[in-house]
């Protein structure tokens, strides 16, 4: 820009028109540019966070090392605000697309991208809902139906309250358990409990779950271990400033 003598731009930190964000690994780079100002994780639909709610981001890469699918049931026992279950209800209802009314209200996007069709189609909600959503909380349950409400997807989940420790799985023979329980960092119960808490939640999910995949986000890497399950595979990641792990199980019966 010095070289051509335009006016060089100014920068703005907070609501950019276009943030260029520059990676590398050893010899690699990539450089990625966003349209929207807004980072296109803040999807507006939450009101409310409730105690401890992961980032939809990382909702997504939830969902996607689970190997959810459109139509899967998925069950999530400790749904805090609900964004787990709100970002597959608003994959389910955009058909995949879920970034599509961000961009298309970028006019940067258009100017790049002129021929780039979004596609219009929004599925109805299910005849029968396939997400479900539980917390021990009623507090954290009403954040939940407000957030879907807010994201449009309220008919897409069924939330309740209850603990994870008496649930029943009366959802059918497959499917997916993706969740992110408390792990002590941020919300501070004693360890000691803790672990006492996913002792049993193992041995809830392998009475009631056979079959199913299990998915889980913590931090707490001593305290997966008490879930007495041989991990099926996972993807490191930084959740709140902490190393954290999201791992994948395959749920066999105990006996
Ligand atoms: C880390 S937060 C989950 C955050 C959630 N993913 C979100 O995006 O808001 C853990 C949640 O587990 C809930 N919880 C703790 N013990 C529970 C239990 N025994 N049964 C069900 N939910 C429980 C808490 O109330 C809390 O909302």
């Amino acid at each position: 820009m010095r070289e051509r003598k335009v006016k060089l731009p100014g920068i703005e930190k907070k609501v950019s028109d276009i943030t260029v964000v520059l990676r590398s690994f050893l010899d690699k780079f990539s450089i990625e540019l966003s349209f929207t100002g807004e980072s296109i994780a803040r999807r507006g639909y939450r009101l409310e966070a409730g105690l401890a709610p992961v980032r939809e981001p990382i909702a997504q890469a939830m969902l996607a090392v689970s190997d959810w699918k459109i139509g899967d049931t998925l069950v999530d026992p400790m749904c805090g605000s609900g964004t787990i279950l709100i970002e597959a209800a608003l994959v389910s209802k955009l058909n995949g697309e879920i970034n599509r009314y961000i961009l298309d209200e970028s006019p940067i996007f258009h100017k790049l991208f002129p021929d780039y069709e979004f596609s219009k189609a929004v599925s109805p909600p299910p005849e029968k809902k396939t997400l479900f959503g539980f917390d021990i909380d009623p507090e954290a349950i009403r954040i939940a139906k407000e957030n879907a409400y807010e994201a449009g997807v309220e008919d897409w989940i069924h939330f309740e309250s209850g603990d994870v420790l008496n649930l029943k799985n009366t959802f059918g023979e497959a499917g997916h358990l993706v969740t992110n329980p408390p792990y002590g960092e941020r919300i501070g119960k004693p360890i000691e409990n803790l672990r006492e808490m996913y002792f049993q939640m193992g041995r809830v999910f392998k009475n009631e779950f056979p079959g199913w995949k299990l998915t889980v986000l913590c931090g707490e890497f001593a305290l997966l271990g008490k879930l007495g399950m041989k991990e099926h595979s996972h993807l490191p990641l930084k959740h709140a400033n902490l190393k954290a792990k999201i791992v994948n199980y395959q749920i066999r019966s105990a006996t």
